[in-house]
């Protein structure tokens, strides 16, 4: 199969070959590392070889036959289409398409069925809805989800390179040339990821009720969620309380957590056995800990959901798209 991996040199495009490269035998995968014209002409590692980077015209000419993206919205708008009319499947990581009612937007351990055989451009959702959702939708399943509170903590790589590089320039006491956030993010935690709306949200706090809604397929689920980028460079981490229709059990939470594909329990408090972000990273699965039952709700729950936001949070998912679309024969 011969795939264009679009942002290949930055953060979530170069985990992305990371994960083709442990999920294809090597020899069974043609990569087409696509940037900007900045990059183009360097090399890339995958699969034993050095690949040139090329742009996106250049690409166009190479008979691809899937597209992963991580360039960020403009381009995903500008490509996106342009390609779905070739015959390319693409999976995409920005926000751009997300909402849009003819675009799925797919977790395959949640709504695989989403995705029809006349569908070129999928979404990928937004890191922090996809560990939520994989943690909410077996108890969702199970009692039916009424109401969502999230706080999140969400590490700088979410950002992209150049909060990584902010970051590291802040802890080596270096001048950032150009900082990513307009605070100081090391011994800091900044309560806005993503701009401001008109409501007091931001646009992230958004985006986890809008996507929530559409993939869980219930347009008038609550959600409020409060994002807060933390001085970290992997893992996004959740506390998030949960409200059903019927009452809950914490035993029973851990059972139907348990039997979640891609869902990883842990929660032993009395071994101080819990998730955190520092033993995530690199792992594909959303790990699940602190269940607690309301002491003055029977129909609440709270936990503690972390994941590595590179992997399940962004190319894990795409990847997992591009595995169900070969599956079903479509490629
Ligand atoms: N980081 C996360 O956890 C996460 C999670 C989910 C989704 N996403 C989304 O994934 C996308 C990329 O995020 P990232 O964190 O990987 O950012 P990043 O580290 O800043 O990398 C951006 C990549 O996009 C390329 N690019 C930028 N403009 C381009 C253009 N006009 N044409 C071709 N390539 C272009 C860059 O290439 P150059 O080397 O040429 O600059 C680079 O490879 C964003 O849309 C983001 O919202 C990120």
């Amino acid at each position: 199969m011969r795939v264009i991996v679009a942002g290949a040199t930055g953060l979530v495009g170069s985990e992305m070959l990371k994960v083709l490269e442990e999920r294809w035998p090597a020899g069974t995968m043609d990569l087409i590392p696509v940037a900007s014209e900045r990059s183009a002409g360097r090399e890339v590692f995958f699969s034993g070889k050095h690949v040139r980077v090329v742009t996106m015209e250049e690409a166009l000419g190479l008979g691809a036959e899937a597209a992963l993206f991580s360039a960020g919205s403009a381009f995903s708008w500008e490509w996106g289409p342009r390609l779905a009319e070739k015959g390319v499947r693409v999976i995409d990581n920005s926000s751009a398409w997300r909402m849009d009612p003819g675009v799925p937007l797919v977790v395959p351990e949640i709504n695989p069925m989403d995705l029809k055989k006349d569908h070129f451009l999928i979404a990928n959702p937004n890191c922090s809805t996809i560990q939520m959702l994989m943690a909410l939708k077996p108890l969702h399943d199970a009692w039916g989800l009424e109401e969502v509170v999230v706080s999140t903590y969400q590490a700088v790589t979410g950002t992209g390179r150049k909060a990584l590089q902010q970051l590291e320039d802040e802890r080596m006491a270096r001048s950032c040339a150009s900082p990513a956030y307009p605070y100081p993010i090391d011994l800091n935690l900044i309560p806005q990821v993503d701009v401001f709306l008109d409501n007091g949200y931001t646009k992230e706090e958004l985006k986890m009720r809008q996507e929530s809604q559409k993939i869980l397929h219930l347009p008038v689920l609550r959600v409020s969620a409060t994002c807060v980028r933390v001085p970290i460079t992997g893992g996004h981490s959740e506390s998030i309380a949960a409200t059903f229709r019927q009452d809950v059990s914490v035993e029973e939470a851990r059972l139907l957590l348990g039997r979640m594909p891609g869902v990883s329990l842990l929660d032993e408090p009395e071994k101080r056995v819990y998730p955190m972000p520092l033993y995530c990273r690199g792992k594909n699965e959303v790990f699940v800990g602190r269940l607690r039952r309301d002491p003055d709700h029977s129909r609440r729950l709270h936990f503690w959901v972390v994941a590595d936001n590179l992997r399940k949070g962004a190319a894990t998912n795409a990847v997992q798209i591009l595995e169900f679309i070969r599956a079903q024969g479509w490629i």
